[in-house]
């Protein structure tokens, strides 16, 4: 059975500068190379979840720019239906600039035609809600567009997965309406206004799943993951010890590892340790998307997980 999933969100083209470290203020640096890469978080996570074995359409919109079109057909490339992603006719196509050092990237995202993703678009597409397991949803088109679509997903009694990046504050109507959030610690310390970091992880999982959030899943980048259900206690599963070349998209793998194997059914820890395997895979190549790792892949590095566990146990 091959799951069912709707992802509404972003399409961006990334533009990403390799680079020895990051300019300071009123510096100028050279950079050692520019590539171009079909990215967005949205359509990043419905690479993911479809390389995966999804079924997978996206809701969204493209600019009526050189950019639109390869955007798309990157998609469709990847088995995804594109039939909703409108073109928004005068913009241009989200641009995100894209620099990565040895061991970070930071990411300044224009948002362009994807701001023209509205409720308009969510209801010309319920069918495509109704007929998904799982909604999976981020934070790079209109919030009023993210709330609208929890709503109707929820209407449908359908799982809603928000990944809330790039972070900003999110409204109780909205978080009522999610099933599984997934922020960074980052992410998690704004959703929570724990700026000065005074709380501990709990307690801030606690503040979000007090306001009808089911389970928060906060990534910690490579160590892994903290996560929590109301009134139960924190778990973490921890991360992978990988060959890092390019972290752009991690976050974006987890999110559509995590879909796929819920909507396979998958126990819930069990599905968070399959999207923390997926997140790993995806940092050893370059890219967002490119990076986005097959089943095959996946089972691959399962069997050289067991390898490695057996060597320990002869050890022993
Ligand atoms: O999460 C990575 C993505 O963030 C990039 O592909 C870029 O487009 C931004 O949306």
């Amino acid at each position: 059975m091959r799951p069912k999933i709707t992802v509404i969100g972003s399409l961006n083209m990334d533009l990403v500068v390799k680079t020895i470290k990051f300019p300071d203020d009123g510096e100028t640096i050279l950079g050692e190379n520019v590539e171009y890469f079909s990215g967005g978080k949205g359509a990043n996570q419905a690479v993911a979840a479809s390389r995966l074995g999804a079924d997978v359409s996206m809701i969204g919109a493209v600019g009526d720019d050189v950019y639109g079109n390869k955007l798309k057909e990157s998609l469709n490339k990847d088995k995804i239906d594109t039939s909703s992603v409108k073109s928004a006719s005068g913009e241009t196509s989200g641009l995100a600039f894209i620099f990565v050092s040895k061991t970070e990237n930071r990411i300044v995202v224009v948002p362009g035609a994807n701001f023209n993703c509205t409720k308009d678009d969510i209801d010309l597409h319920q069918d495509k809600i109704r007929d998904s397991d799982i909604v999976l949803l981020q934070m790079e088109i209109p919030l009023e567009t993210v709330s609208y679509a929890a709503s109707i997903a929820k209407k449908f009694n359908k799982t809603v997965i928000l990944n809330p990046a790039p972070a900003q504050k999110l409204p109780d109507d909205l978080l009522k309406n999610v099933d599984i959030l997934t922020p960074n610690e980052t992410e998690l310390q704004l959703l929570t206004n724990n700026e000065s970091k005074n709380i501990d992880f709990n307690d801030q999982m606690d503040l979000l799943l007090r306001k009808g959030v089911k389970y928060v899943i906060t990534t910690v980048g490579a160590k892994g993951v903290l996560y929590k259900s109301y009134q139960q206690e924190m778990r973490a599963l921890p991360g992978f010890d990988v060959p890092v070349v390019d972290t752009t998209g991690a976050g974006d793998s987890f999110n559509g590892g995590l879909a796929y194997a819920l909507g396979k059914g998958v126990e819930f820890t069990e599905a968070i340790l399959f999207a923390n395997k997926v997140a790993a895979l995806s940092v050893c190549k370059a890219g967002g998307q490119p990076g986005m790792p097959t089943l095959d892949e996946v089972k691959e590095f399962d069997s050289k997980l067991e390898k490695l566990l057996n060597k320990e146990d002869i050890k022993l």
